[in-house]
């Protein structure tokens, strides 16, 4: 589902982090690559997909984690992106464990990103738990986070897809919004 070339990181990624086999935020990942690869194409950028449930990462402990070959690439990934979406579970009004591993596990790679998020959440009373996770990309980081989430509960999926037009809408203008602040910011010096 990349259109990333071996040799040089996309300038675009879209990080789905649930593990679960019928994830609906993976749905939310796969529509706003799609909304992404149009938007990106465009510009001639392209974009790249990490979905964590086919991506063994060990928990980070701060020291052996760090040389697992899975995260080299993944930070790396990370690391030549000028614009990232990240979709998540809600888990206990925070984002999902495996994000925050990500976020431990790769940690300077995100310096100065342009950040969007999705999530999908079971209940609307949840609806400022991303904010925890977009304060420590900003403050830790300097990300820029995008100020339009998605915020999905089930009635917005089908089985196998997003369904919600508003859903689907907010998806378009995410995927559309982060193209245009991603490429109107300079990418950093030494990234
Ligand atoms: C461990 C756990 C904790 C959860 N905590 C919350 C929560 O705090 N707020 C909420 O709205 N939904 C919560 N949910 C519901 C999930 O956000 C919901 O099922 C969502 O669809 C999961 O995303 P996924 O389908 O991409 O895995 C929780 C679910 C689990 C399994």
């Amino acid at each position: 589902m990349s259109s990333d070339t071996p040799t040089s990181p996309a300038e675009f990624l879209v990080i789905s982090s649930s593990l679960h086999p019928t994830s609906r935020s993976r749905m939310l990942a796969q529509a706003a690559f799609e909304r992404l690869q149009e938007y990106s194409q465009a510009q001639a950028a392209r974009v790249a997909w990490v979905d964590l449930a086919q991506l063994p990462l060990p928990l980070c402990d701060g020291q052996t984690a760090y040389s697992d070959p899975n995260v080299g690439p993944l930070a790396a990934q990370i690391r030549g992106a000028r614009g990232i979406l990240i979709a998540s579970p809600i888990y206990n009004f925070d984002v999902n464990a495996a994000l925050k591993n990500v976020v431990e596990l790769t940690s300077r790679a995100w310096q100065d990103k342009v950040v969007g998020l999705l999530c999908a959440a079971g209940g609307g009373g949840s609806y400022m738990s991303l904010m925890p996770f977009a304060n420590s990309l900003m403050l830790d980081f300097r990300c820029l986070i995008l100020p339009r989430f998605v915020y999905a509960l089930g009635n917005a999926f089908t089985a196998d897809a997003v369904q919600d037009p508003e859903v689907l809408c907010r998806i378009d203008q995410l995927a559309q919004r982060l193209v245009e602040v991603s490429l109107a910011v300079p990418p950093p010096a030494n990234p």
